[in-house]
């Protein structure tokens, strides 16, 4: 935060080429004295003027004959940056995830199409294979439409607050997750299933993306501790005015001396391979976003993150 007092116009010209860099971000707070309101919207025109860069507080400080006081700071963009960037991520996730689904079903069309010109080949096409080679293709492309499906609403998001069941969002989750979850033998015991349907109010896509972010931690434990028989379970709690979504994975915990500090922004413990931002963005939704509360525990299998919603 620093400071500059506004004299003329020429020396406010002065201080910004000096001072201020036309490629950053600055939140400036301009103070200025009930007599001098005249020359605040000349300065305030003036800033806009130059640069869209700046985002501007101006406060009525009610005496008067005082000096106009500019105080500015630099924003910290590059905390934005990391959050586009980790959301970009996330989409490269998703699209790897899409090709990975669409292999299988693309190779039984393409063999089922093959099988069929060969045996019309052959003359040994009959209505019963004909109709048995249809059936797969057409089976095997509404698998391929559905996967789309599911990925765009995901991705289609604006930041309209919708009102959506707790449970199909979870399994709209997992089907994203779907492959990788395969690709690494990791069970998923989802028992929200189990309990009666919990309406949410969230921004669609960020519930899915916590979720998300805790899963693949829960992932990259599983592969780094070399753990047999991965398995995470999805729990549902209800209660009065709130609901907890439990998950629980049996990948050995988090070390004790660093529980504490696995929300905080930047924090990891997976050097070149991590960015911190997971678990931290996840607490920003959770806490800001959906009112609610994220928090984590040990227990004797793993690790047991706890999301609070208010209902
Ligand atoms: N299920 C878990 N079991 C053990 N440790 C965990 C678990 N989930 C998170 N952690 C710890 O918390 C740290 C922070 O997680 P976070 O998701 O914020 O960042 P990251 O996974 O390291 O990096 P990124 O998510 O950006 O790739 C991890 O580095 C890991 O040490
Ligand atoms: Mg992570």
């Amino acid at each position: 935060m620093k400071s500059y007092i506004y004299n003329n116009k020429d020396n406010l010209i002065d201080f910004i080429n000096n001072n201020l860099n036309k490629n950053n971000h600055y939140e400036i707070i301009i103070l200025f004295p009930e007599n001098k309101i005249n020359i605040k919207d000349e300065i305030v025109n003036f800033l806009n003027d130059i640069t869209n860069k700046f985002s501007i507080n101006t406060q009525n400080i009610g005496i008067e004959n005082q000096d106009i006081i500019l105080i500015y700071k630099e924003q910290n963009i590059l905390k934005y940056d990391i959050k586009h960037l980790k959301k970009m991520a996330l989409l490269g996730d998703m699209i790897a995830n899409i090709s990975h689904q669409w292999r299988q079903p693309l190779s039984v069309i393409t063999s089922s199409a093959s099988a069929m010109i060969l045996h019309k080949d052959l003359n040994i096409l009959d209505d019963k294979s004909f109709e048995k080679f249809a059936n797969n293709i057409i089976s095997q492309g509404q698998f391929l439409a559905q996967t789309i499906d599911t990925f765009r609403s995901y991705i289609k998001k604006d930041n309209t607050v919708i009102k959506t069941i707790l449970q199909e969002e979870i399994k709209l989750t997992l089907k994203i997750l779907e492959s990788v979850l395969s690709q690494n033998y990791i069970k998923v015991t989802n028992n929200t299933l189990k309990k009666e349907n919990t309406n949410i109010h969230i921004i669609k896509g960020e519930f899915s993306q916590v979720l998300i972010n805790i899963i693949t931690n829960a992932k990259d434990v599983f592969i780094s501790n070399n753990i047999k028989n991965k398995e995470i379970i999805i729990d549902l709690k209800q209660e009065n005015n709130k609901c907890v979504v439990c998950i629980e994975d049996n990948a050995g915990g988090i070390n004790e001396d660093i529980i504490d500090k696995i929300f905080q922004e930047d924090f990891t413990t997976k050097d070149n391979d991590g960015t911190g931002i997971g678990l931290s963005m996840s607490y920003d939704i959770v806490t800001e976003h959906l009112n609610g509360n994220l928090y984590v525990k040990n227990t004797k299998k793993g690790a047991k993150f706890f999301i609070e919603l208010p209902l």
